[in-house]
């Protein structure tokens, strides 16, 4: 195993990143100081889902020092909800103080088509689960009004302006998969405030609460959720569309870090 600590020496990352299915090519834009496999990473999750490389990144993105995952588990993938504890802890540890997640999602609304983005300014755990199920800790106890942290978002929103970006905003709803959701379960969703639906996320928002990091998440739109075309879905479209909006969220990234916007100094 490799002692993460080591390898980064002087190396000091401020901003952790996760990159979600297909949207890997954010990962070419680092310059970067190292690159280790999860395999190599006590704790790390073993990856299987195709479209999830699985590598840790420390390097330069546009000046910003970031620790990016390419790649993540999912609760599906072993029934683990706090699957991605261990790699979060370390970025963490590692002096990591604020995480941007991103996703690939369904969308419940007609006016954010396949290929759009979307900011989370919440969600809706609809899983049953919660990766802090076991924490013995008052810790435990994390509380979820900001969530997603608002100066981030007022950068991603601010830049997203300035670069012309459609930038939509809403809630995400997590779901437990791997089946993708029924047209009834879409309609439930709609009902219940969610404007985009996926498997992840969530429970990285919360362990990264619980561990005192800020969280901003982004989704990129693969498609329109269960029901509301009359297509099937499919993995497969999931990781042709994701490249699509990815484009236009790695764009923004990159740009926010240029121009500090996460700082709220900008
Ligand atoms: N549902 C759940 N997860 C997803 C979807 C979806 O429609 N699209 C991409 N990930």
């Amino acid at each position: 195993m490799i002692d993460l600590a080591k390898v980064l020496g002087g190396f000091k990352p401020r901003t952790g990143l996760i990159l979600g299915s297909g949207l890997g090519s954010l990962a070419e834009d680092i310059d970067a100081v190292a690159r280790i496999d999860y395999a190599e990473l006590d704790g790390f999750p073993e990856s299987g889902v195709s479209g999830h490389a699985g590598h840790l990144i420390a390097g330069y993105l546009e000046k910003e020092p970031v620790l990016l995952l390419s790649g993540r588990s999912h609760y599906y993938e072993k029934g683990d909800a706090a699957v991605m504890r261990p790699a979060l802890t370390a970025l963490r540890d590692a002096g990591v103080e604020r995480l941007l997640l991103t996703n690939s999602a369904g969308s419940t609304v007609t006016e954010m088509p396949p290929g759009s983005i979307m900011l989370i300014t919440d969600h809706i755990n609809f899983s049953g689960t919660n990766p802090l199920f076991g924490e013995e800790t008052d810790g435990r106890f994390v509380g979820m009004t900001n969530a997603y942290d608002q100066t981030m978002r007022d950068g991603l929103e601010g830049t997203a302006r300035h670069l012309d970006i459609e930038l939509h905003q809403g809630c995400y709803m997590w779901f437990s998969g791997p089946s993708f959701e029924t047209p009834a379960e879409i309609r439930m969703a709609k009902t219940l405030g969610a404007d985009a639906v996926g498997m992840s996320t969530v429970p990285e928002t919360i362990l990264a609460r619980f561990l005192g990091m800020k969280v901003a998440a982004c989704s990129v739109i693969t498609n329109y959720a269960a029901g509301m075309t009359g297509a099937e879905l499919s993995h497969t479209e999931t990781k042709e569309i994701a490249p699509r909006g990815g484009g236009k969220l790695s764009r923004l990234l990159r740009s926010a870090f240029a121009n500090g916007a996460l700082d709220g100094t900008s």
